[in-house]
C-alpha cells in the first residue's frame, strides 16, 4: 500500500535538485563558525576590569562569542598556575595574557598558533615598533598580539598630602626622597603605599637599581645578569636603599594587592606609591584628575624607562569557531580606534604606532615623550618585577632574593650573595 502512494521517480529526482541548489546556497553560512574567544587573563581589579570590558565589547560587536576566564591576583602569577594546569590537562584556552619571555617558553613547547596571516593582512610589520614586533615572534613568526606600552618606574602622589609638609613636588632623586618620606612619617604619615607581594617588592627594587646604578647598570645587572655587576658595592647600595624604603611602609603592607595600595594614596591614607601606570587606570576609573588629584613622576632614574607591554598569545586549538575567533581578535586588538579607548582606560600607552594621542592625559604624554627618549640613550629596559626581562627561572631567583631581603634583617652584603647564588642555581 505504502509504496503505491509514493510518487513516480522523475517528480522526487526534480525535488532533490531543487533541495540540493536550496542546500548548496545556504553553504557559505552554514560554513561560517561563530568566533569565539575564551580569554584567560588577571585584569580584575576596578581599571583593569573596565579596560578588559572594552576588548569584550569591541569582540562581541563584530559578531564574536567571548568566554571570559579572569583569574585575581596583580602580575599574573595566580593566572600562570591556571594556564600551566589547563595545558597539562589538555584544555589550553583560546587566548591568554601573556609576557613576551613566558610567549616564547610556550612557543618552544609547540603550544601556541601561528598568527603570520593576520600579521601579514593588517601589516603588522609596518605598524609596530620593530623592538616590539621581535618580542611578539617566535622563529621570525608572530605567535602574540600586544596590547599595550605600561611603564613601571613611575611614583603615583597624593598633592593634598605632601602639602601637609610643604611639598609641592614628587622627588627626583632618592636622596630627596628620603629625606621627603622622614618628613612625612615624622608627622605620622605613611610615606610609602606597598602592597607586600614579591612582585611589587621586586618593582621598588628595579626603580631603585635603576635610579642608583643608571642604565648600563640595570642592563648588566638585571638583565645580562654580569657578575661583576650583580656582585658590586652599587647592587649593596641597592640593598641599603631598599632597607631605608622598608621603614617607610605601614605594618600592615604583608599581601596587600597592589590596587588597595592605590586606593592608599587616592584616599590619603599615605603619601606615594611606586607602581606602573595601571595604578593611573585605578585613579581614572575613581573619576581622580591627573595634575589635581592626584600626581604622576617618573621615578629618579637617570633617564631610564622600564617598560612592560600586555600581548595575548594564541594557543593551538581545534575547531573553526576557535581559529576564527583568534583572527579576529588578534585583528581587533591592533585596531587604530581600538588602541586608542583600551589604553585610554588601562592606564598605557598604545603599542600601534601613529595612534591620535590628543586624548591621552600628561601622565600618557611624558610616558610616550620618555620613551622616545629612551629609545636614543639604550634607556628602554625590560621591567623584571612583571615578568619582562627574563625567563621564569631567573625572575624568580631575583623576586626571592629581593623579597627575603625586604622582609627579615638580612644585610645587604648577605642579599647581593644570596642574589649570585641564586641566579647561579637557576642557570644551571
Ligand atoms: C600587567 C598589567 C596589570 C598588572 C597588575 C602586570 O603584570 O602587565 O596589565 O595591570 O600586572 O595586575
Amino acid at each position: 500500500m505504502y509504496a503505491l502512494k509514493t510518487k513516480p521517480h522523475r517528480f522526487n529526482a526534480k525535488r532533490v535538485a531543487l533541495f540540493a541548489s536550496a542546500l548548496l546556497a545556504l553553504m557559505p553560512a552554514l560554513a561560517q563558525a561563530e568566533p569565539t574567544v575564551e580569554v584567560l587573563h588577571y585584569w580584575t581589579s576596578g581599571g583593569e576590569a573596565k579596560a578588559a570590558a572594552a576588548l569584550k565589547k569591541d569582540f562581541e560587536a563584530h559578531g564574536g562569542k567571548w568566554i571570559d576566564s579572569p583569574v585575581a591576583g596583580g602580575g599574573g602569577s595566580a593566572a600562570m598556575t591556571v594556564l600551566r594546569s589547563r595545558v597539562l590537562a589538555g584544555d589550553a584556552p583560546t587566548a591568554v595574557q601573556l609576557k613576551s619571555p613566558a610567549i616564547m617558553e610556550w612557543a618552544e613547547q609547540g603550544a601556541l598558533a601561528n598568527l603570520d596571516g593576520v600579521a601579514k593582512k593588517e601589516k603588522w610589520d609596518d605598524i609596530l615598533p620593530k623592538r616590539l614586533a621581535t618580542l611578539m615572534k617566535y622563529n621570525g613568526h608572530y605567535v602574540a598580539v600586544p596590547v599595550n606600552i605600561h611603564r613601571t618606574d613611575m611614583i603615583w602622589a597624593n598633592p593634598e598630602v605632601l602639602a601637609k609638609v610643604g611639598a609641592s613636588q614628587v622627588p627626583s632623586t632618592w636622596e630627596d626622597f628620603n629625606k621627603l618620606a622622614e618628613k612625612l612619617k615624622a608627622q605620622g604619615i605613611v610615606p610609602l603605599a606597598l602592597g607586600g607581594q614579591p612582585w611589587q617588592e621586586t618593582i621598588l627594587f628595579e626603580n631603585v637599581v635603576l635610579g642608583i646604578g643608571g642604565t648600563d647598570f640595570y642592563q648588566k645587572a638585571l638583565i645580562d645578569l654580569d657578575n661583576d655587576a650583580l656582585k658590586s658595592d652599587t647592587m649593596k647600595r641597592v640593598f641599603d636603599e631598599m632597607r631605608i624604603l622598608r621603614g617607610f611602609v605601614d605594618e600592615d603592607f604583608a599581601g596587600r594587592d597592589w590596587n588597595l595600595a592605590t586606593a592608599m594614596v587616592m584616599n590619603g591614607k599615605a603619601a606615594m606609591q611606586i607602581m606602573g601606570d595601571w595604578a593611573k587606570g585605578e585613579f581614572l576609573a575613581a573619576g581622580k584628575v591627573p595634575g589635581k588629584d592626584f600626581l604622576c613622576h617618573a621615578t629618579p632614574s637617570n633617564h631610564g624607562y622600564l617598560f612592560n607591554t600586555d600581548s595575548f598569545a594564541m594557543f593551538k586549538v581545534d575547531g573553526a569557531d576557535k581559529t576564527e575567533g583568534q583572527n579576529l581578535l588578534a585583528s581587533l586588538i591592533l585596531g587604530q580606534k581600538f588602541q586608542e579607548t583600551f589604553n585610554l582606560l588601562k592606564g598605557s600607552i598604545p603599542a600601534r604606532m601613529g595612534v591620535p594621542m590628543d586624548k591621552f592625559d600628561m601622565c600618557a604624554l611624558q610616558s610616550e615623550k620618555d620613551m622616545q627618549a629612551s629609545q636614543t640613550s639604550d634607556g628602554f629596559l625590560p621591567s623584571v618585577g612583571v615578568d619582562m626581562a627574563l625567563p621564569g627561572n631567573l625572575t624568580g631567583a631575583i623576586v626571592d632574593t629581593v623579597t627575603s631581603h625586604f622582609n627579615s634583617e638580612m644585610s645587604s652584603q648577605e642579599a647581593v650573595d644570596k642574589l649570585v647564588q641564586a641566579l647561579d642555581l637557576a642557570k644551571e
